[in-house]
């Protein structure tokens, strides 16, 4: 391992591991030039042999070239985290720096040893069925640079925090866009926006529930979700999913749970629709618990062959829902808006939370969307974007038809960005393979079994390889030619099984 010299203070031990880091994460890459030593010397108020001595080390250390009176550059091949990792003891292998557990949270801890599968980034060419990201080129440019523009124009002459629970004109405008759309009942009080849904997973965890009280969840389910209820020390129960969403069923045999969360409009991932009954047997048990409800609405705005059902929302008479919905599927996730409506006991509390963790959502964004939601131009790109996906949907759907037929089966066409595509003669625990597969031919696609909580069996019909295929980054033409290649993926996984 090489060693640092000896005489040196830890302040040419931070600037060495500095500049280290900043290699193994690709901000210096192989061939950049590193600033001269009078330079940095100057900029961190250190005498210039500090740095020439950390320069020095870097390059009997092989990461750095330096030649008289040019400038020193970074050597191809050391941006590989793991020879940091060597050349630097405070580092993991990861690359990241290790901290001491007993120097974290309980919140800390838990987060740190959560199983985090990192999605490989696609290469150029790869037909890529993701599911999350949204086009760049579905995005109402036109529509969003205007409401920009005219909200830069009318910019307020205070400049003040606002409400936490987010700007006025937004909450008018999307409590009557909720009231028509999703029959939503509610005061524009109940309304708050946040960063994104996740953040109001966040809250909710955060407030309502304690280390040890028991979330109830859908099995398979959204992981963020699980994963922030876990974060927080709650104990998950897992209920099962089947062709109508939540098995509402086997919530009576938890005892005593303090939330349960649903996406009831589509369900996640399998795309189940909870029926009415199952609605209003989920809320008399929440009502008899006094457990809250999460209704997760993250994609409703696709609904192409389902009938509309009242929301949870709607039905709720003990005050026990919280709706959550986000503007990531229609507009795009990296705006990081989303809004709850909060039963009229929990706006104090989570108003209060709300400031304490980030005052409120950025307001520029917010007039900008509450323009386009009352100028009409957010319905005309709703409009747009829905025939877009469902025509997508449709290929994906007519390819898997043509080049897989019987092999498969397709679950939660109904609506949404994706669908589950199951594989009737392949075992669960072949996906990896498959996925694997059709990675070599240039398609990423993405396996169901992490998204089911891992230490509960699961039921006989959820034991086949399954994908989530998403297919809103592409078009019809790379659809279709990325389900064929995905059927010779199949067919070859299929053949090794059958001859191994
Ligand atoms: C079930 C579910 N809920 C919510 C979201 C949206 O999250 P956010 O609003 O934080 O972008 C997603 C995104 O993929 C999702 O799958």
């Amino acid at each position: 391992m090489p060693t640092l010299p000896k005489k040196r203070g830890n302040r040419s031990r931070d600037l060495y591991d500095e500049i280290c880091a900043r290699i193994a994460d690709g901000t210096f890459a192989a061939g950049a030039a590193l600033p001269s030593t009078r330079t940095l010397a100057a900029e961190r108020g250190l005498a210039r042999t500090t740095v020439t001595g950390v320069y020095e080390q870097l390059t009997a250390d092989g990461f750095i070239e330096s030649r008289p009176g040019a400038a020193s550059r970074v050597i191809a091949g050391t941006g590989n985290k793991r020879q940091y990792a060597r050349a630097s003891p405070r580092r993991s292998m990861s690359g990241w720096a290790k901290v001491p557990v007993e120097r974290l949270s309980k919140i800390g801890q838990r987060l740190t040893a959560m199983d985090s599968r990192h999605v490989q980034p696609t290469a150029a060419g790869e037909i890529d069925f993701v599911y999350g990201p949204l086009a760049g080129t579905d995005f109402p440019t036109l529509a969003w640079g205007k409401a920009l523009r005219a909200v830069e124009r009318h910019r307020n002459s205070r400049l003040e925090y606002e409400d936490p629970r987010g700007n006025l004109e937004l909450r008018q405008a999307l409590q009557t866009h909720l009231s028509q759309t999703r029959g939503l009942v509610c005061s524009v009080e109940q309304v708050m926006i946040v960063n994104g849904s996740q953040q109001a997973l966040d809250l909710c965890a955060r407030l309502l529930v304690n280390p040890g009280d028991c979330v109830a969840v859908e099995n398979p389910g959204y992981q963020a979700a699980h994963q922030t209820f876990l974060a927080y020390g709650a104990e998950l129960a897992c209920i099962e999913v089947d062709s109508q969403g939540l098995k509402t069923d086997q919530l009576a045999a938890l005892g005593q749970a303090k939330l349960v969360y649903v996406t009831p409009t589509h369900q996640f991932p399998l795309g189940s629709f909870l029926p009415m009954a199952r609605r209003r047997q989920l809320l008399s048990w929440a009502e008899q618990q006094n457990a809250w409800v999460i209704e997760d609405d993250y994609d409703s705005e696709y609904r192409f062959s389902v009938r509309p059902e009242p929301t949870l929302q709607s039905l709720d008479t003990a005050d026990c829902v919280i709706h959550v919905g986000t503007f990531s599927k229609t507009l795009s996730p990296q705006l990081r808006l989303g809004y709850m409506v909060l039963p009229n006991s929990l706006v104090e509390v989570f108003t209060r939370a709300k400031r304490l963790s980030d005052r409120h959502a950025p307001t520029g964004v917010q007039r900008a969307l509450a323009m386009i939601l009352s100028n009409g131009s957010y319905g005309r790109h709703l409009r747009r974007i829905r025939r877009l996906q469902q025509g997508r949907q449709r290929a994906l759907i007519d390819a898997l038809t043509t080049h897989l037929g019987e092999e498969v089966e397709i679950q939660g066409a109904a609506s949404g960005l994706h669908v589950v595509v199951r594989f009737r003669k392949l075992p669960a625990k072949a996906e990896d393979a498959l996925v694997y597969a059709a990675r070599t031919q240039g398609v990423c696609v993405y396996p169901l079994s992490p998204l089911f909580q891992s230490d509960t069996p699961r039921p006989v019909d959820q034991r086949h390889a399954g994908l989530v295929m998403g297919y809103a980054l592409l078009e019809e033409k790379m659809i279709w030619k990325g389900v064929k290649s995905l059927a010779n993926s199949f067919r070859q996984v299929t053949t090794k099984i059958l001859t191994s």
